[in-house]
């Protein structure tokens, strides 16, 4: 199997890139500066050099969320438009493209799990620009798989578990709130699944279409945390305070 994998050096495409060399699987990773999914002769250059493929990852985002707020040309510079290039040139190429989105092309209030086949209704810029890349997608290119995640912490990377572990270390209180669910999603497990689900599609030619893949035990932040500093050794002297 051999694959191009976008966004290769973020917290995703580094276990992407690790969990395909585990498999014996060739991957050729792309990231900024050299490639740049908003320019179209920079994709066409990633390509070439890339060679011959069997499917295309793409883990490449702008993924901060409240700058994206600020920073909307950006946002949906990367999100739709750089998305709707790859997918463009996927197509060309007759390439299936395997894209990973978000739990925020979602409102969040549903007291149940989102499902795949729910109707999108994003609140904010990122999770807008999100929605709009997967649409371009599902319109330019029949063989995708667009995979939604959620909370997502990886080695790589700044996350949420990162950040406790740091702030466990440095402060002697924490306050996080505890009246939003979800559920965290580790990188290396959602990386083997993207895997998973590429080989399925190129082997049946058949699967395409959107999903949602998360970790098993949805949480508040708070709870997260909680175990987060039990696990690092730093919950004892700390108090984590609900809001
Ligand atoms: N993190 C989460 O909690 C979370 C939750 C749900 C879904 N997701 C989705 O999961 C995917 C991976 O997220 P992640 O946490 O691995 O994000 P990440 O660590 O921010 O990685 C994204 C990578 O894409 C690169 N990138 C940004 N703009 C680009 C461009 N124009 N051309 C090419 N590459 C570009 C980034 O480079 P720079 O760092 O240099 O900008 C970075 O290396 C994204 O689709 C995200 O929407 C993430």
């Amino acid at each position: 199997m051999k694959l191009l994998i976008m966004g290769s050096n973020g917290q995703l495409g580094n276990a992407l890139m690790a969990e395909a060399r585990s498999r014996g699987w060739q991957a050729h990773g792309a990231d900024l500066p050299e490639c740049d999914i908003t320019r179209p002769e920079s994709l066409h250059s990633t390509f070439s050099s890339a060679g011959a493929m069997d499917a295309v990852i793409n883990a490449a985002a702008y993924t901060a969320v409240d700058a994206a707020e600020s920073d909307a040309e950006t946002a949906f510079s990367v999100n739709r438009d750089g998305v709707g290039e790859l997918a463009g040139l996927c197509r060309q190429k007759q390439v299936p493209l395997i894209h990973v989105s978000t739990d925020y092309v979602f409102e969040g209030l549903k007291t149940s799990p989102y499902l795949p086949s729910d109707p999108v209704r994003p609140t904010g810029v990122y999770g807008r620009s999100k929605a709009e890349g997967e649409a371009l997608i599902r319109d330019l290119l029949a063989r995708h798989m667009i995979v939604r995640t959620s909370w997502l912490f990886g080695r790589h990377g700044a996350n949420f578990v990162k950040t406790m572990v740091r702030l466990g270390k440095e402060r002697s209180s924490l306050r996080v709130v505890d009246d939003q669910v979800g559920c965290p999603t580790y990188a290396g497990d959602l990386a083997a699944a993207l895997l998973d689900v590429a080989a399925y599609g190129l082997q049946h030619q058949n699967g395409w279409g959107t999903y949602h893949y998360r970790n098993e035990v949805p949480v508040t932040w708070y709870a997260f945390a909680r175990r987060i500093l039990a696990l690092a050794g730093a919950y004892e002297k700390l108090q984590v305070a609900e809001i």
